[in-house]
């Protein structure tokens, strides 16, 4: 009885790696080319790490694993990528008009842009060659999640 309760458990804990598996797989693949898209440059991410630190970690995370406000990479926002089938440019919206908290919309724009390439860098989309810009991010249809490992 115990030993065939153990094995169903085990059945079922296998079934939910592969449905997580699968979501992962079906959110990579909704983005244009099944690989994680260059929205961003490398100097802008790291620029943005430092802004990051000093406006959003208190709340969000010296990691961005959460605390007062949500997990901004990871499961979490695994969860609420595949719950709503988030865009980049519904996150960044929000996270430009509505964030930090404490004092909505405050920053300028660029170091708003540079926060989102900062985020997408800890979620695994890869730098490239042009910058992010202000306008780029808040239209971007490209679903928001995050790659395996990261
Ligand atoms: C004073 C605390 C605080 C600060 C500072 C703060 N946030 Fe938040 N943030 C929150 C809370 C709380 C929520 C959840 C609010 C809600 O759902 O309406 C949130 C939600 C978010 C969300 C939506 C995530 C989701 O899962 O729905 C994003 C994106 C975000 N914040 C980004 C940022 C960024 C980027 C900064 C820095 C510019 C920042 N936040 C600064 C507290 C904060």
């Amino acid at each position: 009885m115990a030993d065939d309760f153990a094995r169903r458990a085990a059945v079922a804990t296998a079934c939910s790696a592969a449905l997580i598996a699968y979501a992962l797989s079906g959110a990579a693949a909704a983005t244009s080319h099944g690989s994680p898209p260059a929205l961003y440059t490398k100097a802008q991410a790291a620029a943005g790490a430092k802004l990051y630190a000093s406006t959003c970690a208190q709340c969000h995370g010296a990691n961005l694993e959460g605390g007062v406000g949500p997990a901004l990479r990871g499961p979490n926002l695994q969860r609420l990528a595949q719950k709503t089938k988030l865009t980049v440019g519904d996150f960044f919206q929000f996270l430009a008009l509505q964030m930090p908290l404490n004092a909505p919309a405050s920053l300028p724009k660029d170091q708003y842009a540079s926060i989102m390439a900062y985020i997408l860098s800890r979620n695994g989309y890869p730098a490239g060659p042009k910058p992010l810009t202000y306008d780029a991010a808040t239209k971007s249809n490209v679903i928001i999640t995050t790659y395996p490992g990261h």
